[in-house]
């Protein structure tokens, strides 16, 4: 039935916009129990093809992708110097860092850019204050000191071209101040250390293990990390390293970097505070709405210890003036409606439906993986115990059509192997079906055999 209706999308015969039947309705025409069409309406919201609201049924939104092609290879901060294999023969993506483009809230952003434009006066359109439009940064204030437990006024945020612009933006003023020894997480973000580089400040990888950042080996003068889900591993940074981390900060002035990146999505459990909360003097938060709504978005924010912040707010003006008002303007809206908030848990419940699948799977069909990291985010890490490089676990994964990230690629200094899986950007079935391969690819590792396809 599923086949049927994305038949229907894909062909037009259903159009964006289309309402489909009461699933009572149509279960009595079809001659099916009515649990078989609501299965099939689910599967088509899992795939970001139909969205669900109360009182108004199920609506298309979009038409299914027959596979996406080389050029529309998904990219993340991480993949300009990845060696990644070509994209022809790979069938599953699995690459960590974006969200599900596909679910992407068309209409609720469409109503709210109508919304602001009607209301704005001309003025609203000329430079604006190189912090961001103030109405977004009070919204911004807000929503974080609720959901994330972030100590800041709106005078307190920068609004910036997402985490990438805010990194960018703190080396400059570490730079500047001579305090160029920064301390990056290892394994951690490939893209965030080389952006810092650029930026003039030197990334001195530190090791992450079971707890996260190890704090005692830190002597540097700042230090980015992931304390909420370490990017790559999911390791949540424990109560012990929190305090010790705060304390190192305060003992020698010193600058900690909070990359709040994929805060939004967590499942299981309420999400760990962010650490800023508890050092507004000591921490830079950074965020973006990159996981939430979109990365094209190219649009986040910067919470810094006041000290910092006329140095930050200059250093943005040198850059670009400020980021575009229209798109700030709207995110406000959505985030005075609710709009943002219910986007969100949408997603959260689809994310979790594909996460689910994805370790069921895996339960599945390669039973001795160790499965971590799973309460968030977007990516999860599979390790295997096998003298094989992850490297090599990746390629083989690649010749069964598996795309996956080894966490080499990842790592700085040579480390035990492991492989990182995004869920997000595929439904349930699909991540099945990966699972599957990935378990014929990796649970005989003597078998380079590739099978037909
Ligand atoms: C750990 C981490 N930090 C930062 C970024 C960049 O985020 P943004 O799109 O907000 O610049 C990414 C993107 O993939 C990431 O994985």
């Amino acid at each position: 039935m599923t086949d049927g209706l994305r038949a229907a999308v894909a062909s037009g015969r259903l159009r964006t916009g289309a309402r489909l039947p009461a699933t009572r309705l149509l279960a009595g025409e079809l001659g099916v129990s009515r649990g078989v069409v609501v299965d099939a309406y689910q599967r088509l919201i899992d795939e970001g093809l139909a969205a669900a609201r109360t009182g108004a049924g199920t609506t298309i939104i979009a038409r299914p992708r027959v596979r996406d092609s080389a050029s529309d290879r998904r990219r993340s901060l991480d993949t300009l110097r990845l060696p990644l294999p070509p994209a022809d023969g790979i069938d599953f993506d699995l690459s960590p860092g974006v969200p599900d483009l596909s679910a992407f809230p068309r209409t609720a952003w469409l109503r709210a850019e109508r919304a602001v434009l009607d209301g704005i006066t001309a003025a609203d359109l000329g430079y604006g204050d190189p912090g961001g439009a103030p109405w977004l940064r009070a919204e911004l204030a807000g929503w974080l000191a609720r959901t994330r437990g972030v100590r800041a006024e709106p005078d307190d945020v920068i609004v910036v071209g997402g985490v990438a612009q805010a990194l960018a933006l703190l080396a400059r003023t570490l730079h500047a101040a001579g305090r160029s020894r920064v301390a990056v997480e290892d394994p951690g973000s490939r893209g965030a250390r080389d952006q810092l580089a650029h930026w003039g400040v030197r990334p001195e990888p530190v090791p992450v293990d079971a707890e996260g950042l190890v704090v005692g080996e830190l002597t540097q003068d700042a230090a980015v990390l992931t304390p909420a889900h370490q990017y790559p591993t999911g390791v949540v940074l424990s109560p012990a390293r929190r305090r010790a981390l705060l304390a190192w900060a305060t003992s020698g002035d010193r600058l900690i970097v909070e990359d709040d990146y994929d805060a939004e999505h967590r499942y299981d459990r309420a999400p760990v505070a962010a650490l800023q909360g508890s050092g507004p003097d000591e921490v830079a938060y950074a965020g973006s709405v990159s996981k939430s709504l979109a990365p094209g978005m190219r649009l986040g924010w910067l919470i810094a210890p006041r000290r910092l912040q006329a140095e930050l707010l200059t250093a943005k003006h040198d850059s670009d003036l400020g980021n575009p008002a229209l798109p700030q303007l709207v995110l406000a809206r959505l985030l005075a409606t609710g709009d943002y908030e219910r986007h969100l848990r949408t997603v959260r419940g689809r994310q979790r439906r594909r996460r689910d699948a994805l370790i069921e799977g895996l339960r599945r069909h390669l039973p001795d993986a160790s499965v971590t990291g799973v309460a968030a985010g977007l990516h999860l890490m599979v390790t295997v115990s096998s003298d094989i490089s992850d490297i090599s676990l990746a390629e083989r994964a690649a010749g069964h059509g598996v795309l996956v990230h080894p966490l080499s690629w990842h790592r700085h200094r040579p480390g035990p192997p492991g492989l990182i899986l995004g869920y997000a950007a595929h439904p349930p079935d699909r991540l099945t079906e990966a699972a599957k391969r990935l378990g014929e690819a990796l649970s005989r590792p003597g078998q380079l055999s590739r099978p037909g396809r």
